[in-house]
């Protein structure tokens, strides 16, 4: 059972994680326009809140020794929203990243991004290159990834077309594609999939995440909003996760 105390500030009941933490937590950052369309606010404010808390749960995830940290941050499919709200989403993350370069090193966060990043704009994919060239400098700590301009079945297509090449060019041969070298057509290559995927914001779907990595993933839904999630639903999310039995087709 969680170990539930009520907070003094707010009604947020206090969890404390009773249990190992996965190596690799995936989260589909959602609900930032009904955050701030509750409060009045306009959706820009929520996504501002939401960059807020994606920079508060990165840190903590790093503080009880999470490996990588996968974030949905823009989808294939978000393209669809009016422009204002691209525009706004594109700022924010130009910001983020120019913040984030300052701070990577001694925050101890390397940050990788997963998607088609060739559809973004000259500036964010220079400071995606900034953020890799910085990387290499941040030797532990967490990795997180942010997947921007993502889509699960684009990653799966881009793959099939990458190997495909390689083998129209020789360098690879149809016999020889097994699941682990597929695996490594992906974004997430070198990544160990996630063992638990979290989606806040009360919907129950994947909207296309992780569609090949979440094979075998334990997912935890929470009617929680993205922009009020803390490290307490974090670490509700692992408790429930660690009462799991994963038998992964075993018995
Ligand atoms: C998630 O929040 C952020 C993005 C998809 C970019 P939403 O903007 O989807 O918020 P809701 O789902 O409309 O509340
Ligand atoms: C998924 O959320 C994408 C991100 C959180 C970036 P959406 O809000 O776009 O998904 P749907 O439209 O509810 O499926
Ligand atoms: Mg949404």
């Amino acid at each position: 059972m969680d170990n539930t105390v009520p907070t003094n500030e707010t009604n947020e009941v206090r969890v404390e994680l009773n249990g190992p933490v996965p190596q690799h937590v995936a989260i589909i950052m959602d609900g930032n326009g009904r955050w701030a369309k509750s409060r009045g606010l306009p959706r820009s404010a929520g996504h501002a809140a939401g960059a807020e808390t994606f920079r508060t749960i990165a840190s903590y995830c790093r503080d009880i020794g999470m490996k990588y940290l996968t974030v949905y941050a823009f989808s294939t499919e978000n393209w669809r929203r009016p422009q204002e709200e691209v525009e706004g989403i594109m700022r924010l993350l130009d910001t983020y990243i120019h913040e984030a370069l300052a701070v990577m090193e001694k925050e101890r966060i390397r940050i990788e991004f997963f998607g088609n990043v060739s559809g973004l704009s000259d500036n964010l994919l220079d400071l995606i290159k900034q953020a890799r060239e910085m990387n290499k400098k941040v030797t532990d700590g967490v990795q997180a990834n942010i997947c921007v301009n993502y889509g699960g079945r684009d990653e799966i297509r881009a793959a099939a077309a990458a190997f495909a090449k390689d083998c129209m060019e020789g360098r690879r041969s149809p016999e020889e594609l097994d699941e682990a070298l597929f695996s490594q057509y992906m974004y997430s290559k070198d990544v160990p999939d996630p063992e638990l995927i979290i989606r806040p914001s009360g919907e129950i779907r994947t909207s296309n995440f992780l569609l090949w990595q979440s094979a075998y993933s334990e997912y935890y839904f929470t009617d929680c909003m993205w922009p009020d999630f803390t490290p307490f639903e974090i670490n509700r999310a692992i408790n429930d996760y660690n009462k799991r039995s994963r038998r992964f087709g075993a018995v």
